[in-house]
């Protein structure tokens, strides 16, 4: 495997469920050879970007039903010079006051680059990176108080940038997004994943949230991308339900730290299962 080895490869957010621990467990386990790169859940796109950065990518469909982060990629490969030019002019700093205003603008805002912008400054200083709405689908995030929070460079969007030209980028439910994966594609699930408590309970990423039976639907999928010869990954918390839905398949367990835990200050190692139904476990 040549590696790019190029430091601007990494995600510009931030994201709860973020895969970047998990990543050397997870390139592990890709299968050898595969064509179109699926996925569904792209979040902050952590293992798209390393697997780009591995030369392992020809194309991908990549999708998530976050309206902002649809449009933050979409930005991100079409108008990369005005989306470093809008980040250079946005004048916000690292304290309260500036961040509640970039909050107001941000709500109040239709221009897909300044919001675009924004969302990069209130992920990196907002309270643990987190992405949450109120019912009128406002963004409703503290702020972090952060000491260095930093923010993407001009490479690191211009990286990104690159990788997303092969890219399809669809605002859709993951049942749609996969739905013309074919023999011999991979499809990598990392969906919002089941609470192990109701302390650790956090399903706020979009409007709706994921619940049991998203879950359900999601192994239904499993199941009917694996009949078709489309190698299927998916990472998952351990518990007993999902086993349950994934059985005759390849569970792995593995210790996991969450980036995003809605206790700031509790993060304790968890078990996470790798899930694939191909036989390189
Ligand atoms: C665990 S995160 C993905 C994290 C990502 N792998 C990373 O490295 O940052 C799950 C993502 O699924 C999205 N999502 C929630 N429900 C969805 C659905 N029904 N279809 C597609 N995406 C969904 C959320 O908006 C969130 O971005």
């Amino acid at each position: 495997m040549e590696s790019l080895l190029n430091e601007y490869y990494k995600p510009v957010l931030k994201w709860a469920g973020g895969k970047r621990q998990l990543l050397p467990v997870l390139l592990k386990n890709i299968p050898d050879k595969f064509n179109t790169y699926y996925e569904p859940f792209i979040g902050g796109a952590a293992l798209l970007i390393s697997l780009y950065s591995l030369n392992r990518i020809k194309d991908a469909i990549i999708s998530d039903t976050n309206t902002d982060l649809y449009n933050l990629y979409k930005t991100i490969r079409e108008n990369p010079q005005q989306l470093i030019d809008e980040l250079d002019n946005l004048g916000f700093r690292n304290n309260k006051e500036d961040y509640y205003k970039a909050r107001e603008l941000f709500n109040s805002s239709s221009n897909p680059v300044e919001r675009t912008a924004i969302l990069i400054y209130l992920n990196r200083h907002g309270y643990n990176g987190l992405y949450r709405v109120n019912s009128h689908n406002e963004f409703n995030v503290p702020f972090g108080k952060y000491t260095n929070p930093g923010m993407p460079s001009p490479e690191n969007i211009m990286a990104l940038s690159r990788i997303l030209q092969s890219c399809t980028v669809m605002n859709a439910d993951f049942g749609i997004a996969v739905k013309n994966a074919s023999k011999g594609d991979f499809v990598y699930f990392d969906p919002p994943y089941m609470p192990l408590s109701r302390t650790s309970y956090f399903t706020g990423y979009t409007h709706s949230g994921f619940n049991e039976r998203d879950q359900e639907r999601l192994s239904e999928t499993f199941r009917e991308l694996s009949k078709k010869g489309v190698y299927v990954m998916e990472s998952n918390s351990s518990t007993e339900f999902i086993k349950e839905l994934y059985k005759g398949f390849n569970l792995v367990e593995v210790d996991a730290r969450r980036n995003i835990n809605s206790v700031g200050t509790k993060r304790d190692p968890v078990k996470e299962l790798i899930i694939t139904n191909y036989g390189v476990l």
